[in-house]
């Protein structure tokens, strides 16, 4: 570990000191905005968890914390008086090792919405579009709107994946073309090449924004190359999916230093919490965590598949840590028939309205899954909560889900 006595120093890191002190007067205003989380989006309607409540509606990670992180945050408490940002500059060192990129290519941040919601602010404008999947993660479209940028939702193709061409076709004014890799909610692919050719062909002035927060459940192959190249990309991860830090508060962005340079301006620069700094420094030193829980998460996800498909209900496989079930019917009457069950399922995309994202448990919270959505689709119990939209309004969605791009 790096140590460093910079009590007496100017408390910022280069890069974020020269920033901080030009931000621009629209990028102060930005600063105000607020930053949309996966957990706001996931309790956007109010319940309250019961303490035994089956929680799969926010792709949390169950296992939490290795022993290692939780070893290392926990002994680091005592310190909590000091700022210690030597030990953020540790994590972005391990990172840049661990990722063959230089130091000025990595900022971590207190997870990895503030950075998406800046690359908005800093990339996206009235002038310039944001892109995005339909269904896709919500967050940046939230910005986008706050912002008074245009918002172009492109349809994912057959299988699932981005349509690239039809992302750059769609607009040829982007300022940000999003790209989660694998996909929220679908939890589905995007090629390499196809992000590639996306890069390769955006406009002057934009970036490819590319999120890779469930990267590490399954086969999507990373982009990291091309932020090696030096190309118009900035890359996101987590520590909240694979690493179970989601409550600890730890991201990363990963790109040219003058994309990082923008993206900053937007949310100047602040002390990282040293518990967070740990745990996730400890997490990338445990070699053995990323392809353990990949092999968890996938054994349990392959299991709840093979339920369904025996049981005769559809959803959407995925490379993830969540799916899309098809409830077969507007899906907000199954998700509130579930949860009178205890079991909380995952919100709706108005592109797929019979869908409820869920994400994968521990085996024993899959099974009570199981019986709970057994239960639902028999009509053994049933829930109707709030405005239902009609069948009508429903095909309508649909409608414009297949059939082209979507304008708001
Ligand atoms: C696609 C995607 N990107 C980014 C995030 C942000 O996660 P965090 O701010 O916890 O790092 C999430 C959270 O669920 C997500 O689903």
């Amino acid at each position: 570990m790096v140590r460093r006595d910079n009590e007496f120093s100017f408390p910022f890191p280069a890069a974020s000191r020269r920033s901080f002190l030009s931000l621009s007067a629209a990028a102060s205003a930005a600063v105000a905005l607020r930053v949309v989380t996966e957990p706001m989006l996931a309790h956007a309607r109010p319940h309250n968890f019961p303490k035994d409540g089956i929680r799969i509606d926010a792709n949390e990670n169950p296992l939490g914390p290795c022993a290692s992180a939780r070893e290392a945050a926990a002994a680091i408490v005592a310190q909590g008086g000091r700022y210690s940002d030597w030990l953020t500059d540790d994590l972005v060192k391990t990172l840049a090792e661990m990722e063959g990129l230089k130091l000025e290519q990595v900022r971590v941040y207190a997870g990895s919405s503030e950075p998406l919601h800046h690359t908005v602010a800093a990339f996206a404008s009235a002038q310039r579009s944001y892109v995005t999947a339909d269904p896709g993660y919500e967050a940046g479209m939230f910005t986008a709107k706050a912002i008074g940028a245009k918002l172009v939702k492109v349809p994912l193709t057959k299988s699932y994946a981005h349509d690239v061409k039809a992302m750059l076709a769609a607009a040829p004014d982007a300022g940000v073309f999003y790209v989660c890799n694998p996909n929220n909610p679908t939890g589905t692919l995007t090629s390499h090449s196809d992000i590639e050719y996306l890069v390769e062909n955006q406009p002057k002035g934009s970036v490819v924004l590319v999120d890779e927060a469930y990267i590490h459940f399954g086969d999507a192959v990373s982009v990291m190359d091309l932020v090696k190249a030096g190309k118009d990309i900035l890359l996101l991860r987590t520590f909240s999916k694979i690493y179970g830090l989601a409550g600890l508060r730890c991201g990363a962005v990963f790109g040219r230093p003058d994309l990082l340079e923008k993206i900053e301006n937007y949310g100047g620069w602040n002390f990282m919490p040293i518990t967070a700094m740990v745990a996730a420094s400890a997490s990338l030193r445990d070699t053995q965590l990323v392809p353990e829980r990949r092999r968890i998460n996938a054994t349990i996800r392959g299991q709840v598949f093979a339920w369904l498909d025996r049981n005769g209900y559809s959803y959407i496989p995925s490379e993830a840590n969540f799916f899309m079930l098809d409830t077969k019917r507007p899906a907000k009457p199954a998700i509130d028939a579930m949860a009178k069950q205890n079991v909380f399922i995952g919100r709706i995309w108005p592109a797929m309205p019979t869908y409820s994202r869920v994400t994968i448990g521990t085996g024993p919270e899959m099974e009570q899954f199981q019986t709970a959505f057994q239960k639902v689709m028999t009509g053994a119990v049933t829930a109707s909560v709030g405005a239902i939209p009609s069948w009508g309004e429903l095909g309508k969605r649909k409608r414009n889900f297949e059939g082209g791009v979507i304008r708001t």
